[in-house]
């Protein structure tokens, strides 16, 4: 399974892939960090879409089209916010990955770029969060025989080296 992940280091909203997944907030209306960036890459008809799907709930994930982006598709899932722990937030992130596996199989998608989800305004440690993307996206890449590749895109390369680290000791 693990040759269908790659680890990367750079800009999400550049990745050629079918989807890129946006790291959103629950009014699916935008945002900073990543969100932003893609809104800014994708142009104003990614909100006019956005606007249709009525918000999404946190650990849940919904389609639109890429729009100017390279990718054809953007998944928005929402990571929950981290409040120390103990609030149910890994299952909430792990659900998040699930989630934009199943809306990826669903519209026949084979290739995924993912940000870290809630590492950034949302708080989530970064260890921990690296721990819940990879494994849960194994688990689900087994399940999907048919999505081809799992992209980790890492901001910084500190995260990165945590990506790789904890890969290799998958
Ligand atoms: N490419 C790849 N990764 C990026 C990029 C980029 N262009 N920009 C930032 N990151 P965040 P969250 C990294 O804050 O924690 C928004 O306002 C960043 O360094 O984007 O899930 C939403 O609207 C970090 O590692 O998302 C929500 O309100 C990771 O992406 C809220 O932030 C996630 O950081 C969501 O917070």
């Amino acid at each position: 399974m693990k040759e269908r992940i790659r680890l990367a280091q750079g800009d999400l909203t550049k990745f050629l892939v079918d989807a890129i997944v946006n790291a959103a907030n629950s009014s699916l209306l935008g945002g900073g960090g990543v969100d932003g960036a893609i809104h800014r890459a994708a142009g104003p008809e990614l909100l006019i879409e956005c606007r249709a799907l009525g918000g999404c709930e946190t650990g849940d994930a919904k389609i639109t089209r890429g729009y100017s982006l390279p990718a054809r598709h953007v998944i928005h899932t929402v990571g929950p916010i981290y409040r120390g722990g103990h609030s149910g937030e890994s299952q909430k992130l792990s659900r998040c990955y699930r989630r934009c596996f199943e809306v990826a199989a669903e519209n026949g998608l084979k290739s995924l770029a993912f940000p870290s989800i809630s590492t950034g305004a949302y708080g989530y440690p970064i260890n921990e969060a690296c721990q819940i993307a990879l494994k849960t996206s194994l688990e689900q890449l087994k399940r999907f025989p048919e999505m081809e590749r799992a992209i980790f895109v890492c901001f910084s390369g500190r995260d990165l080296m945590i990506y790789a680290k904890q890969l290799a000791e998958l």
